[in-house]
């Protein structure tokens, strides 16, 4: 709802139940429901206000995660919500048009939160992006994609033990917006899908079962600068990508997982570098109203080296970043409000990482020196890191400055973010 000015919002989290898979009831988490959480939408320059509500037996908190916004506004572990206790965070949308999300972030507990299903998507919209012809019906042309593994007991209940995979938990029961065999019928000759990877520890290699090609148009943070045509796109813990895919009238294509190739990590098959894994099926209505192509540019940015003041090196080791495990009461970075830097992170680590920062979004200048890959040239705010290859971030630390409040940067596989591979900077 609109109220002068200010987009207002209703989250209340809440304990549930859920058929995820046909005939079986599981215990889950969601946000007015008992699984997931609506999809927030909110304008450039709108303020922002919701009221978070606790429902749940234990403290939680709520990430507004890719948005840029001050930091006491953030939903981090230092903004818990007390069961039976309403947060009441506001802020005003300043940045490009994304699919952003939001997910608990409480401290030690993320992973089991999220895993249990307390998650949505929170799209943001601009002048620009909705200029273009893309499609841009939400529902219909426009569909929201959160894809998550869980691991289902007989009798339906989640699994929330990793069994000792230290990378936390991977299911084999693969849900699209919290069903499994999900099915999405079309209607136009081109859909846009907004593929998040919602998921607390897998990496999905996301392709079509028939591989056709489609054209990835927006990265985490926003619209790439021009459609990249591919066949696949990656996606580790945390990462959005928006693709535009063709249909033909009355065939289908099934939205698939391929094996992915985690870059260089030991044991790979105990990560889920083998799994095959269908999502999401796309059945094309006999007769399909024709889309407008693809516009050729889609956005301008772009953050030039030459602004850097500041270069930090960031160090991915097991639980730890330089050394250190996450401490709530130490801030580990103090950054300059106004201040452009550039963070060179190294998973030193022989294992599935990957790097997400609060608050900004970063562009990848160079990995290992070389020019990044067209899915990575766009606008990001979380990145999977191979082993031993060190990518250069460029970020912008603009607007909020305040010494007493925190953001994080963490690995986003969220088992390792609880067990301390996270840290603290403050912009001041
Ligand atoms: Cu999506 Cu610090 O989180
Ligand atoms: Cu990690």
């Amino acid at each position: 709802r609109l109220v002068n000015g200010t987009r207002t919002f209703s989250l209340e989290a809440q304990e549930g139940s859920s058929e995820l898979v046909p005939g079986l009831q599981t215990p889950t988490w969601g946000f007015n429901g008992p699984m997931l959480g609506p999809t927030l939408r909110a304008q450039a320059g709108e303020r922002v206000a919701v009221d978070v509500a606790n429902n749940l037996p234990e403290p939680t908190t709520v990430h507004w995660h890719g948005m840029h916004l001050p930091a006491a506004m953030d939903g981090g572990p230092h903004q818990p919500v007390a069961p039976d206790s309403t947060w009441k965070p506001s802020w005003q949308i300043d940045q490009p048009a994304a699919t952003l999300w939001y997910h608990p972030h409480p401290h030690g507990n993320t992973e089991e939160h999220v895993y249990r299903g307390l998650a949505g998507m929170f799209i943001l919209d601009d002048p620009l992006s909705q200029s273009l012809s893309l499609p841009q019906n939400y529902g219909l042309d426009d569909i929201p994609v959160i894809v998550q593994d869980k691991r289902l007991a007989r009798d339906g209940s989640l699994i929330t033990d990793s069994q000792g995979n230290e990378l936390g938990m991977l299911g084999t029961t693969i849900l699209a917006n919290g069903v499994a065999g999900a099915v999405q019928q079309v209607e136009t000759t081109l859909v846009r899908l907004r593929l998040l990877n919602g998921s607390t520890a897998r990496t999905y290699d996301f392709g079509f079962d028939d591989n056709r090609g489609f054209a990835q148009i927006a990265s985490d943070s926003g619209l790439l600068r021009e459609p990249h045509e591919t066949t696949r796109v990656r996606l580790s813990p945390g990462e959005r990508a928006e693709i535009v895919v063709a249909l033909e009238p009355g065939e289908d294509t099934l939205l698939t997982s391929y094996p992915p190739d985690l870059g260089g990590v030991a044991a790979p098959s105990a990560f889920g570098s083998a799994d095959r894994l269908d999502i999401l099926k796309l059945q094309a209505a006999p007769q399909l109203q024709p889309s407008s192509p693809l516009p050729a540019r889609l956005a301008e940015f772009g953050i030039p080296e030459s602004e850097a003041g500041v270069t930090r090196t960031f160090e991915v080791q097991d639980r730890q970043i330089n050394g250190r495990s996450m401490d709530m009461d130490r801030i580990d970075t103090e950054v300059a409000l106004g201040a452009t830097e550039i963070w060179e992170v190294t998973n030193t680590h022989g294992v599935p990482h990957n790097w997400h920062v609060h608050d900004v979004q970063f562009e990848v200048l160079d990995i290992d020196g070389a020019e990044p890959p067209p899915e990575l040239q766009g606008r990001k705010d979380t990145i999977y890191l191979e082993p031993e290859h060190t990518y250069r971030l460029i970020m912008r630390f603009e607007d909020y400055a305040d010494p007493d409040s925190p953001y994080m940067y963490h690995c986003h596989l969220l088992l390792h973010e609880d067990q301390g591979l996270m840290g603290q900077f403050v912009v001041t």
